[in-house]
């Protein structure tokens, strides 16, 4: 079991005290990223007192402590779950042979590259909830996007020490650019598309934190699988964190379809009441599910496989041995090509060429839960609508469906039937226009805007009104 520092400038469970060369780089990267929050963080919330959790340790149950704290004093750690010391690689061609605790020279691009690709969107969605605080729902609502944004900043922290500590000068000059790259900028944009979508509002951000953040939770998860040990037991410890950002979706979604549901039973109309229509909102779900699923790569993928076969990035729950075959070589996976006749036709890949499309299978189930939960308590309130998941190949930009129309049922249409209903499918400028003049800011304690129905309770078992 490792020791948490919590005395230390960057409280951690790594060991830095022995470490004078990291903690110097980490102690020079320090401020920079302090500035980078103040400049590009949440605006104007720097000197207030923010209830909040902070990692403290990586134990099961005791591992967070909630209090208040000015933002820039959060405690951002660094902190790795605990592993077996002879952790074994349990899939792919290395199967079996010891785990790496430094990088392997062959892999050393490859795991850079996931590195930053997963570290640059930490950052990435700070900045794009940045002007959220403005138009808060309720301080209820403002606690959690603060709690979000300092733990994907910690997120961030988690990348850039492993880039500090086994990438040398090029994972330094790496840990700079995380803090130069910013959200939508023209000339340095975020490495991802979704990354770089603003968010001027809470339904984009619900539906973020439920479909972007989740997609974020099947890629640690990925990671997590790595034989390159110090990785996975890092992301294992930002899964633990990155459930709170799922829930503070799904529930903050359900609880804006929830109160236009109450309203609709009172007999009003959602939209004279600055509540978000139910169709308004199947538009955003189609819009950032849609988005997330790119973020999953090529269905068809040597880089996928290569990076399976090195042993680098495993299937969910790899680990749980749940597949027949650890070294995915006998099997193959059939998936829907489109042609250029405008039909789809299913084909098969060796597996592991397949992995992106495995990941996302798992991603897609997942969603389709939360969205039968949504279902679920509209028809408590006898509402006959029901949010429906678009299919797969429903406006992809990425991937083997970019180039293709699909209808969000999965039918194959041509560009005509597409400038003709697209408006109907994702969020139009009217649709935006009205969510912002909904976008009302709410602060009195246990209050809330008309949109959005309560919490079922406050933050960290507190009363709602905390
Ligand atoms: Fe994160
Ligand atoms: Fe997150």
């Amino acid at each position: 079991m490792s020791t948490v520092d919590l005395e230390a400038k960057i409280p951690n469970n790594v060991g830095l005290r022995d470490n004078k060369r990291l903690t110097m780089a980490l102690e020079k990267w320090q401020p920079k990223f302090l500035d980078w929050w103040k400049g590009m963080g949440p605006t104007d919330f720097n000197e207030d007192q923010v209830y909040l959790r902070t990692a403290v340790g990586v134990g099961q149950g005791g591992w967070a402590h909630f209090d208040y704290v000015k933002m820039p004093d959060y405690r951002w750690g660094i902190f790795l779950a605990d592993g077996p010391e002879d952790r074994k690689i349990h899939f792919g061609d290395q199967l079996g042979e010891k785990a790496w605790q430094t990088v392997p020279g062959e892999f050393r691009n490859r795991l850079r590259r996931l590195i930053v690709t997963q570290g640059d969107t930490e950052p990435a969605s700070v900045e794009q909830q940045r002007m959220l605080g403005h138009c808060c729902p309720s301080l209820y609502d403002l606690r959690s996007l603060f709690q979000v944004n300092v733990e994907e900043g910690r997120h961030l922290w988690a990348m850039v020490y492993l880039l500090h500590t086994h990438f040398g000068a090029d994972g330094r000059e790496e840990a700079e650019a995380m803090l130069d790259r910013h959200s939508g900028d023209q000339d340095n944009p975020r490495i991802l598309e979704a990354f770089n979508y603003p968010i001027d509002n809470w339904l984009d951000f619900f539906c973020f934190t439920t479909f972007t953040d989740r997609d974020g939770k099947y890629q640690l998860a990925s990671l997590a699988e790595s034989s390159f040990d110090p990785l996975a037991r890092t992301t294992q410890f930002m899964l633990t964190e990155e459930a709170y950002h799922m829930q503070t979706g799904e529930n903050g979604v359900g609880r804006i379809a929830h109160r236009t549901a109450e309203l609709m039973k009172e007999g009003k109309d959602p939209a004279q009441e600055g509540a978000i229509p139910l169709p308004l909102m199947q538009r955003y779900i189609n819009h950032w599910f849609s988005a997330s699923m790119d973020l999953f790569g090529g269905e068809d993928s040597t880089n996928a496989a290569e990076s399976f076969a090195g042993g680098l990035k495993g299937r969910y729950r790899e680990g749980d041995g749940i597949y027949k075959d650890p070294k995915a070589l006998e099997q193959s996976y059939t998936h829907e090509l489109p042609t250029d006749d405008g039909k789809v036709e299913e084909k098969d890949i060796p597996l592991r060429r397949a992995m992106n499309a495995v990941l996302l299978d798992a991603y897609i189930a997942d969603c389709k839960r939360i969205v039968a939960r949504w279902n679920r308590d509209l028809k408590t309130h006898n509402c006959d609508f029901q949010f429906v998941l678009p299919d797969h190949k429903f406006n992809r930009h990425q991937g083997v469906y970019s180039g293709f129309r699909f209808s969000p049922a999965g039918e194959p249409i041509d560009e005509a039937a597409w400038t003709h209903h697209h408006g109907q499918w994702l969020p139009t400028q009217e649709d935006r226009d009205y969510v912002k003049s909904c976008m009302v800011r709410v602060t009195e304690p246990g209050k809330f805007a008309n949109y959005i129905a309560p919490p079922s309770k406050g933050p960290n078992d507190q009363p709602i009104d905390f």
